[in-house]
């Protein structure tokens, strides 16, 4: 125990029971670029506030480079005995340059000031990542969209509430309709990252802030952080970025997992809406003519899993005392678990979603069945002085008699519409259509083809932007 970290006052080293417990390497050892980078800017600030010679700084920083190279050929381990990523990298350094220059990096910083800040560092990068993976789906969202949404040939489709018919919209403003939420979260990234940004924790010591004069700014910048932490006690303890962080990622979740559950049940017999590409769906092992959605499956169950990551993390949060607490080190593994579980997952949704083929003559087919243009009715009539009420009314016995009769609501003769009211002329008709309707609802935000398109070219500028 004369070599970990905190050997000098005890008697006697760690039992293995505790090692066992206390290790952390098999999750953080991925730090281990952002702990190199950080120890990188503290020799820089030790350097330039008199505390290391230009020889030893030297030194230190070809030691580092060198452990960046070892772990970049894949040739860098960490030891069972290792603690932790922090441990375990100061050891290897101390084996590089030597006990007497190795043993200088350590002044002025803490475990808990250096975790507090990799993995602020780890999180931003990733978040550029993820941000790009959600953009390309909103990519081919936009795609499918632009090719269902050619002038004469615009695809429609039953839109539901209560999963039951409702009104015909276009295919291509229900695609759209996921896209949307996915640029949200994309902007909750940048915001999350403009946040974090400024509030590097590196300076804040185990949580008093450092004796030395080191300048916690530049650490910052040189980290890539515009500002350090305000108060160090807050940014040694404070996990809130991580909570936020892993909220979105379960955010990104449920938003795959919607759109996850539309693709497997318009891929059913039952919908026929879309055919999965047989490299994006799966077989059975017993069942020959199975072609399964396993991708949207598993977008829909790692939802799960991604708000699992999310409660755990704040459940370990609550109610901890100030400052740093061990309980602190299981922050980590939730949150890298929701980064890997969105790295591969988004890739594969998206995928899917480009290779998806729409049959567009079924849906149109099942657009107005349903009585889905009632509502259409009813807006006819209070366009010829009728109010709402009372248009509602007479366009609900119109469907109460076509259920009677067992046909749909185009099929009603003159007699019939006259019958249930004298409102209903034969002009009535014109509203009967799934074009008719979809075109009429033209206000902004509606589904008629030339607002979808505009929608189309909004979309394409937000995924644009990022
Ligand atoms: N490995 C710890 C964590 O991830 C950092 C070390 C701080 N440990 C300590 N005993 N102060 O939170």
């Amino acid at each position: 125990h004369r070599g970990s970290l905190w050997g000098g006052r005890f008697a006697s080293g760690p039992s293995p029971e505790l090692q066992a417990l206390s290790r952390s390497t098999h999750f953080d050892w991925q730090l281990t670029p952002y702990d190199l980078a950080g120890s990188r800017a503290h020799a820089n600030a030790l350097h330039r506030a008199g505390l290391l010679t230009d020889a030893d700084h030297t030194e230190l920083l070809r030691g580092l480079r060198v452990l960046g190279e070892r772990y970049a050929a894949g040739d860098l381990h960490p030891d069972p005995s290792d603690e932790d990523v922090h441990g375990a990298l100061e050891r290897l350094l101390l084996e590089e340059v030597g006990p007497e220059v190795g043993g200088r990096l350590r002044a002025g910083r803490s475990r808990n000031d250096q975790v507090a800040t990799l993995f602020r560092a780890y999180l931003r990068d990733h978040a550029r990542t993820i941000s790009g993976l959600v953009l390309d789906l909103v990519d081919v969202l936009a795609g499918q969209a632009g090719d269902h949404l050619e002038t004469g040939h615009e695809s429609v489709m039953p839109g539901r509430t209560h999963l039951q018919h409702a009104q015909p919209v276009l295919l291509a403003h229900q695609l759209l309709a996921h896209a949307w939420p996915l640029l949200r979260d994309v902007e909750r990234l940048r915001d999350w990252d403009a946040r974090v940004a400024g509030d590097s924790p590196y300076g804040s010591g185990a949580l008093a802030g450092q004796t030395l004069g080191l300048d916690p700014e530049a650490v910052a910048a040189e980290l890539g952080f515009t500002g350090s932490s305000a108060n160090s006690i807050d940014g040694t303890s404070a996990r809130d970025f991580a909570a936020e962080f892993a909220f979105v990622t379960a955010q990104v979740g449920v938003d795959l997992s919607r759109l996850a559950e539309e693709v497997i049940l318009w891929t059913t017999r039952e919908f026929a809406f879309a055919t999965l590409h047989d490299s994006w769906s799966t077989g059975s092992s017993i069942m020959p003519q199975k072609k399964n959605p396993d991708i949207a499956e598993l977008a829909r169950g790692k939802a799960g899993r991604l708000v699992g990551n999310l409660t755990g993390l704040m459940a370990t949060l609550k109610g901890l005392p100030l400052a740093y607490n061990r309980d602190l080190q299981e922050d980590k593994e939730p949150v890298f678990d929701s980064v890997t579980t969105l790295e591969v997952l988004l890739p594969a949704v998206t995928g899917m979603v480009a290779t998806l083929t729409f049959h567009a003559d079924r849906m149109a087919e099942l657009a107005p069945q349903g009585f889905s243009l009632a509502t259409d009715v009813a807006e006819w009539l209070v366009r010829e002085g009728v109010p709402f009420r009372d248009a509602h009314e007479i366009a609900g016995a119109c469907v109460r008699r076509c259920e009677e009769l067992g046909c749909d609501l185009p099929d009603l003769d003159d007699d019939q519409l006259a019958s249930i009211s004298t409102s209903l002329t034969p002009e009535v008709r014109t509203a009967l259509t799934v074009e008719g309707s979809v075109a009429s609802r033209s206000g902004r935000g509606g589904t008629a083809p030339a607002r979808v398109r505009e929608q189309l070219d909004a979309v394409r500028a937000g995924t644009a932007a990022h």
